[in-house]
């Protein structure tokens, strides 16, 4: 049954002419990064992400956010593209994805090849001070932090750094989500890889896509509230279909050429 989803899947996105993925979180578990909100192993889970990985919480308690965002540096630092990662940086190489909208700060779809990547929620390249605004490279900030727990000041005025990382009640890039709901418009066929899509602006840009008509397909462990509107819904582990749907692309390509 996956299998026929996924020679549905491809010949979508062997037809489509401006291809578009959207990513989440689950799309790195493989990569040993916990998503946030699947069952038990979710980060949210028992912890109030409002409170930790809020702007408020960050400015009345920087060390708890800190805390909290330790164990998913470390997990993110040594982190390595999957083969779902790898399967979206080989379609756009063969012109079948025009980019990945992704609501990831990991970073590893760029490490995987893709090279239009839109960060929704940020990313750990650099980190800002709240007090001066100041913009540093973050990667000795993040080997200091993962050795000493600190939280870390800025060299300048002393005020508390920020990795460029959304939290909830930040406003998102603007000219990063314009773009990527432009693209979204533009889309004939949204890919959308482990997400819940539970949080907005990024769970809004499926329906941006499909008000032009545009198919969706949708890979996800866990059920979603666009299932429904989907063309194709395909509940397995990204890192074993998205390498299955290249797959099939290539026989289709194959089969195609020989016509
Ligand atoms: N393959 C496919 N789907 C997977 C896999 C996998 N290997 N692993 C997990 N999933 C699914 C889960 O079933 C879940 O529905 O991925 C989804 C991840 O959903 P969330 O944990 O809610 O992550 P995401 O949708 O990216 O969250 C959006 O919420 O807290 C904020 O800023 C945070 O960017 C994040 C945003």
């Amino acid at each position: 049954m996956t299998s026929e989803k996924a020679h549905i899947a491809a010949e979508l996105l062997f037809t489509a002419d401006s291809a578009v993925a959207l990513t989440g979180a689950g799309i790195s578990t493989p990569s040993g990064i916990p998503d946030f909100r699947s069952p038990k192993s979710g980060l949210w889970e028992g912890v109030d992400p409002l409170t930790v990985a809020s702007i408020y919480g960050f400015r009345q308690d920087p060390q708890a956010f800190y805390d909290w965002i330790y164990p998913l540096t470390k997990l993110t630092v040594n982190a390595k593209p999957n083969p779902a990662h790898y399967a979206l940086a080989a379609l756009e190489d063969q012109g079948r994805l025009k980019g990945v909208i992704t609501q990831n700060i990991d970073m590893l779809h760029t490490r995987a090849g893709s090279h239009v990547v839109y960060e929704l929620h940020g990313h750990f390249r650099e980190a800002t001070c709240v007090h001066c605004f100041t913009v540093f490279d973050a990667e000795p900030i993040i080997q200091q932090f993962l050795l000493d727990h600190n939280v870390p000041h800025c060299s300048l005025c002393g005020g508390v750094i920020k990795p460029n990382v959304i939290l909830f009640g930040e406003q998102l890039p603007i000219q990063t989500l314009m773009v990527a709901q432009d693209l979204a418009r533009k889309a004939d066929l949204m890919l959308i890889v482990g997400t819940s899509l539970e949080v907005a602006p990024a769970s809004d840009l499926p329906m941006l896509a499909g008000r032009n008509g545009a198919k969706m397909i949708i890979i996800n462990l866990e059920p979603t509230h666009l299932d429904n509107a989907a063309t194709v819904v395909i509940h397995a582990n990204a890192a074993e279909i998205l390498p299955e749907i290249v797959q099939q692309m290539e026989n289709i390509h194959e089969h195609d050429s020989q016509q």
